[in-house]
């Protein structure tokens, strides 16, 4: 068990296909209690995930569902106040909420750009700050940011410009609160999966993605489950001298 009792917010957790779930389920194998946040969540989803993680571990699960918006600072700020009302603190926060547009760079229209960045970036930066708020109260916690390979290659297989460098931006956020926080116990480290079987690919098509399957050293595309992996290390004292990291899982498709 390498999160009993540890009291952890998950976003973007509201699909059973994605990062997030797969997440979810792993922290709630090693006893972590778990509270999932989602612009999408409603009280079916959260008993639907519940169930879906009991079912699995032979359950009850501690989990609870919130929605929120990360893009907006008052829902994170109401997202943290409920849960440490409930638990009395949080332990770790795994941003895993996002969205894609893949679109050429010259097709990105401003609207484009503020969807994407406002989520990605701004949600990220969001979550941060009332998560460091508490950390520094508390003299400890832990971020662990899904961020992207497309931050690193120079955009992504899925997602364009405008998902690359809002990546990249929460690459930078990451560390830029590791080494100001660091001193308060405070550790922030960043995941990036490269193509991994979640709804996000739901537009991908097959030849597409055979193609893109070809040219990964590792010879196929990552599992939400991989990524909850690196998570889960991150999250948990195993990785107690690690931060401002960069994780990549990514099957080798990106070495560097
Ligand atoms: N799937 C991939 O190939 C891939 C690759 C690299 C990085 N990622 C990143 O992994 C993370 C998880 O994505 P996924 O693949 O599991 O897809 P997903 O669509 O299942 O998960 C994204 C979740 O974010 C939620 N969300 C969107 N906007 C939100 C908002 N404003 N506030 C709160 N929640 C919001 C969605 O409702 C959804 O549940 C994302 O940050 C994504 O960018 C995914």
């Amino acid at each position: 068990m390498l999160l009993h009792d540890k009291v952890c917010i998950i976003t973007g957790a509201a699909s059973l296909r994605g990062i997030g779930y797969a997440t979810a389920e792993l922290f709630a194998e090693h006893g972590a209690k778990i509270v999932i946040a989602d612009l999408a969540m409603n009280e079916k989803i959260a008993a639907d995930v519940r169930m879906s993680i009991d079912n699995g571990i032979s359950g009850p699960t501690d989990l609870h569902g919130v929605r929120c918006d990360i893009g907006s600072l008052d829902d994170c700020r109401t997202l943290f106040e409920g849960v440490i009302s409930r638990f009395g603190r949080v332990d770790c926060l795994v941003n895993c909420a996002g969205v894609v547009k893949s679109q050429p760079f010259l097709s990105i229209s401003e609207k484009d750009y503020d969807f994407v960045v406002d989520v990605n970036l701004r949600g990220a930066f969001n979550l941060a700050k009332v998560a460091v708020e508490h950390f520094v109260v508390r003299k400890g916690g832990n971020i662990v940011n899904v961020a992207s390979v497309a931050a690193q290659r120079g955009g992504g297989l899925v997602g364009g410009a405008h998902y690359a460098a809002s990546k990249g931006g929460v690459i930078s956020l990451t560390k830029s609160i590791a080494r100001e926080y660091g001193p308060q116990g405070v550790r922030a480290n960043a995941v990036c999966p490269s193509m991994t079987e979640t709804g996000m690919l739901d537009e991908l098509t097959e030849e597409r993605f055979r193609e893109i399957v070809a040219a990964i050293p590792m010879r196929r595309a990552g599992k939400p489950r991989d990524v909850a992996g690196a998570c889960l290390f991150l999250a948990s004292d195993l990785s107690a001298y690690v931060t401002g990291a960069t994780i990549d899982v990514n099957g080798g498709s990106h070495i560097h």
